[in-house]
């Protein structure tokens, strides 16, 4: 694996790598990598050839500057991952590599205006900027993106589209702990009680589940559900429990067709979030992820 730093020296990597006729894939990371990460590249290669995988812990998309300073850190160990899980070319930029004044921002209107868009002001601009820097720098034939961040996904594919990012994206399923919490770098901010009352997001997530297979399609009783469940795991407070439509994220009123439900909440100063994936399947509805 070929560690860089500068975006030069990834170009004449990417352009070898190329050069010998492979596609490129590309997994961003903001590093702290567990399996989620890595199941990533691990469906990026079912594509593609050539794996990059960046690691840059971006400041632009962190709305709360705390935030951005306590975010967990672990280079040596997200090398070896990197390393196991077959990644070709590892791109670590730092900061001023990134940004030497920069002016320019991208946004996606309408899709951002709900889920963590509406509770994170900034957030979503400072990720297309920097997902669209590293689709010019890298330019690969495909990029992995996670479920886990369900509206960054969904909006990364409509921003590609719109732009003309001659990209592929994939969405790639939430890898989760054996007991259901989804993985996440912020997971290391639990503290051993937290982390068990937290899997309060996933069993109201299962509840939302169980309610709309069973036959329910009135969104307000379902989420009234959902929330009596996150309740028991007693959250410092709750962005959000809502449902929206998978093809614009629009706040769903009725199950129709294919619905996001999902979850943000605070244990101390963690905020964890979570998704499941519903579409019609028969007469009924079934969960895909
Ligand atoms: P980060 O939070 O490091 O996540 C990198 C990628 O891993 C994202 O696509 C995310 O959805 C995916 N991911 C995280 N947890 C996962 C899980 N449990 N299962 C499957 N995939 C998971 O998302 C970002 O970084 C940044 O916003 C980034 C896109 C790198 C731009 O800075």
């Amino acid at each position: 694996m070929k560690i860089v730093h500068k975006i030069e020296e990834v170009r004449s990597a990417v352009s070898e790598a190329g050069g010998e006729g492979k596609l490129v894939g590309f997994v961003p990371t903001m590093g702290f990598l567990h399996k989620g990460h890595i199941s990533l590249v691990e469906i990026s290669r079912e594509s593609t050839g050539y794996q990059v995988m960046s690691i840059f812990v971006n400041r632009l998309q962190f709305n709360d500057p705390g935030d951005f300073k306590n975010y967990p850190k672990s280079i040596e160990k997200d090398i070896e991952m990197a390393k196991a899980a077959g990644v070709d070319l590892l791109f670590i930029p730092d900061d001023t590599e990134m940004y030497s004044n920069n002016l320019t921002h991208v946004n996606v209107d309408l899709l951002t205006l709900n889920l963590c868009g509406a509770h994170r002001p900034g957030h979503f601009e400072g990720v297309f900027t920097v997902v669209s820097k590293l689709f010019n720098i890298i330019q690969p034939h495909a990029a992995v993106f996670g479920q886990k961040d369900i509206q960054q996904a969904v909006s990364i594919e409509k921003m590609v589209s719109d732009l003309n990012f001659p990209v592929k994206i994939i969405i790639a399923p939430i890898v989760r702990e054996e007991d259901g919490l989804a993985m996440s770098s912020r997971n290391k901010h639990l503290s051993e009680e937290q982390r068990v009352s937290a899997l309060s997001i996933y069993r109201s997530l299962k509840r939302g589940e169980s309610a709309i297979t069973d036959g329910e399609r009135d969104v307000e009783r379902i989420i009234s559900l959902m929330i009596d469940v996150i309740k028991t795991g007693n959250p410092d407070s709750i962005d959000y429990v809502t449902a929206v439509n998978y093809d614009d994220l629009s706040i769903a009123e009725k199950i129709t067709g294919r619905t996001v439900i999902a979850v943000a909440a605070f244990w101390g100063t963690t905020r964890l979030i979570d998704n499941m994936i519903i579409e019609p399947h028969g007469d009924g509805f079934k969960c895909i992820y």
